[in-house]
């Protein structure tokens, strides 16, 4: 039905008889005169039909946005005025001779070149159109040239793909499971895989040396711009490989598809141990764009009066924290109250601050509310501690130790997006040594990733102090972004079992839960690990997108449900019967 793409033709094209399918991006008339620009996956053409065509002439004027045609035609060069630069199409038109309407279109919902104007929930209600437009259609090619290029990457390196079910027993990462009845088996239900990690676990065990899958994983959590309930993974797990040969592997791959697909050098990844990120970021993710490091000043403030420093700064679960920022006269008191009631939706109780306006004039050179709660030694030691100079601006949080890591956290992130503080385009890092327990704080410990991740050091003193003990488990970050994470596995039983202890799991439940692995490990496993990639993530970055919806092509909303397909739904009694359940509905508040 073609000869030629639309978005394709040239000057060198002048003369030439072409067959165009398309779609009606614009119609215009001019006097007479229409003309249609015509768009296909390549770009856009402008065709032009004169009155002389009788038949195509009257077709075209009957055409609207979206119609989709075949036309026929000769390319001839612009006039001179008529010359547009900015297309690159723009040289040229074709005279059309032939108009064939294949098919027509309602009025879209949106504009199609004006989308910034429309809601995401109509974009996603209609979604089918909403990918036509050409940013859209640029990312999803961006992301298959993206995961074309692991693919060739991984099978270039030995790794093999193997797909492992969906339907499957729950697998620990954390989150909620996605559950699926079963018919055949009344009252018994599949889980939907968080992740392949105890397959990809057992394929290591059946000899595969080198697996890898871009798996679907489905997670039940509270969404976020970089979460979905559906995902993708770019899976990967090894044998006999310790965490350095696993994590140099990861780098160059995800290194080379930088330079691939965005022509980018990530640069040397910094590496920095879990306890340095939470202690000079408040996060396990930090962006390293910029620095801003945070300040601990606790062992300054034990013996002020003002309690709201000292409190904390006598409890070993809370910080005291500065945060130096240059420059600090781009900040009106407005601002200042503005990033008070930022840091309370993390829970801080307020954000104090010093304004350093003449450092050589000791105290009476600063502006603060809270000089008067603090001795001057310690005003000095501050200034000391932080490097005060002129026009800097100091912060502090002084709370728990979550409070002010997700406050200030936060609040270094913001700084650094609304004063544009980046010294760099991109900030890659391996976050490692992650702790391997996270406690409640009354003796009840879980796996902070999962499991089956290995411990650092002597297993006997992971049970006398699970939570001093760290894991074998690493995490790539970029400018951010948690981007992937993987771990060196348990590999002997008796390992497995002291987690399982200290996890208070006992061996009829971790029987219940996992029998199959545990199995599998008395039968000569291997030492194994791996990594996960969040693709939608790395999508993401590449593509500079705000959200990883934005990189799928049929994402879910912020409560997990798909606008075009109205899923999900109810489903009918006799249904739900085969299935044997019965469903109790929410009582919906009563409206007055
Ligand atoms: P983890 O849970 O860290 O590890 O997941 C690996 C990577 O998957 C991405 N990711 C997500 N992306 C979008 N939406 C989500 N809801 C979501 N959750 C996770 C992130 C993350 O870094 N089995 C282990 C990996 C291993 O140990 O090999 C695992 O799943 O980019
Ligand atoms: P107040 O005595 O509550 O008026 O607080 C005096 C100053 O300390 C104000 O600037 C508050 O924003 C700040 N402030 C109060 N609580 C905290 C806290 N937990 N961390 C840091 N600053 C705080």
């Amino acid at each position: 039905m073609r000869s030629h793409l639309c978005g394709q033709l040239r000057d060198s094209d002048i003369g030439t008889e072409v067959s165009l399918c398309g779609r009606v991006h614009k119609r215009r008339d001019h006097g007479g005169v229409i003309f249609l620009d015509v768009r296909d996956h390549k770009g856009i053409v402008q065709v032009v039909f004169d009155p002389d065509t009788v038949e195509a002439f009257a077709l075209a004027d009957q055409v609207r946005n979206e119609y989709v045609l075949n036309i026929k035609g000769r390319v001839r060069a612009r006039d001179g005025a008529a010359i547009n630069p900015k297309m690159l199409t723009g040289q040229i038109e074709v005279l059309g001779q032939e108009l064939v309407i294949l098919n027509k279109s309602e009025t879209p919902p949106f504009q199609l070149d004006e989308h910034s104007e429309a809601g995401e929930d109509i974009r996603l209600r209609y979604r089918y159109i909403d990918l036509r437009r050409p940013e859209m259609q640029e990312k999803l090619r961006l992301r298959s040239r993206a995961s074309h290029f692991i693919r060739c990457y991984l099978e270039g390196s030995g790794f093999i793909d193997i797909e492992t079910p969906i339907l499957t027993k729950a697998t620990p990462e954390g989150a909620r499971d996605y559950l699926v009845p079963s018919r055949t088996h009344p009252a018994s239900f599949f889980a939907l895989p968080q992740s392949p990690q105890l397959f990809k676990q057992l394929l290591t065990m059946s000899g595969f040396d080198k697996y890898y899958q871009i798996a679907r994983c489905f997670r039940d959590e509270d969404l976020r711009a970089d979460r979905q309930p559906e995902f993708t993974q770019i899976d990967i797990e090894t044998t006999f490989q310790d965490e350095q040969a696993i994590m140099d592997m990861a780098e160059d791959m995800i290194r080379k598809l930088f330079i691939e697909i965005i022509d980018v050098d990530l640069g040397e990844f910094a590496v920095m141990t879990y306890a340095d990120t939470m202690q000079k970021y408040g996060s396990d993710r930090p962006d390293l764009r910029f620095d801003l490091p945070f300040v601990d000043v606790a062992d300054l403030m034990k013996e002020v009066e003002f309690k709201v420093f000292s409190t904390p700064a006598n409890d070993a679960d809370s910080r005291v924290v500065a945060l130096r920022l240059s420059e600090g006269s781009r900040l009106s008191r407005k601002m200042i109250d503005d990033y008070t009631k930022f840091v309370s939706i993390y829970g801080a109780r307020g954000l104090a601050y010093i304004r350093v306006n003449d450092i050589e004039a000791g105290v009476s050179g600063l502006q603060s509310p809270i000089l008067k709660f603090l001795p001057d030694d310690v005003v000095k030691s501050i200034m000391d501690r932080v490097g005060a100079v002129n026009d800097v601006i100091i912060f502090f949080a002084a709370d728990k130790k979550g409070v002010v890591n997700d406050a200030l956290g936060a609040l270094r992130c913001k700084l650094a997006k609304d004063l544009d503080l980046y010294e760099r385009e991109w900030a890659p890092l391996w976050v490692t040594e992650f702790p391997m327990f996270d406690g409640d704080g009354k003796g009840n410990w879980s796996a902070t990733h999962h499991p089956f991740t290995h411990p650092i050091g002597d297993t006997d003193e992971m049970l006398k102090n699970p939570g001093a003990t760290l894991s074998r488990a690493y995490d790539m970050v970029l400018n951010g972004n948690e981007l992937g994470g993987g771990s060196i596995r348990v590999h002997q039983m008796s390992v497995q079992e002291k987690i399982f202890k200290v996890l208070k799991l006992s061996e009829n439940e971790s029987r219940m839960k996992f029998g199959f692995l545990l199995d599998a490990l008395t039968y000569g496993a291997p030492p194994h690990g791996g990594i996960a990639f969040g693709l939608d993530r790395i999508v993401m970055l590449l593509t500079g997108s705000q959200a990883i919806r934005d990189v799928i092509a049929f994402p879910k909303t912020q409560t997990a449900a798909c606008l075009l397909t109205s899923a999900p739904s109810e489903i009918d009694d006799p249904q739900l019967r085969d299935l044997s359940i019965s469903v109790i509905k929410p009582v919906k508040a009563e409206s007055n």
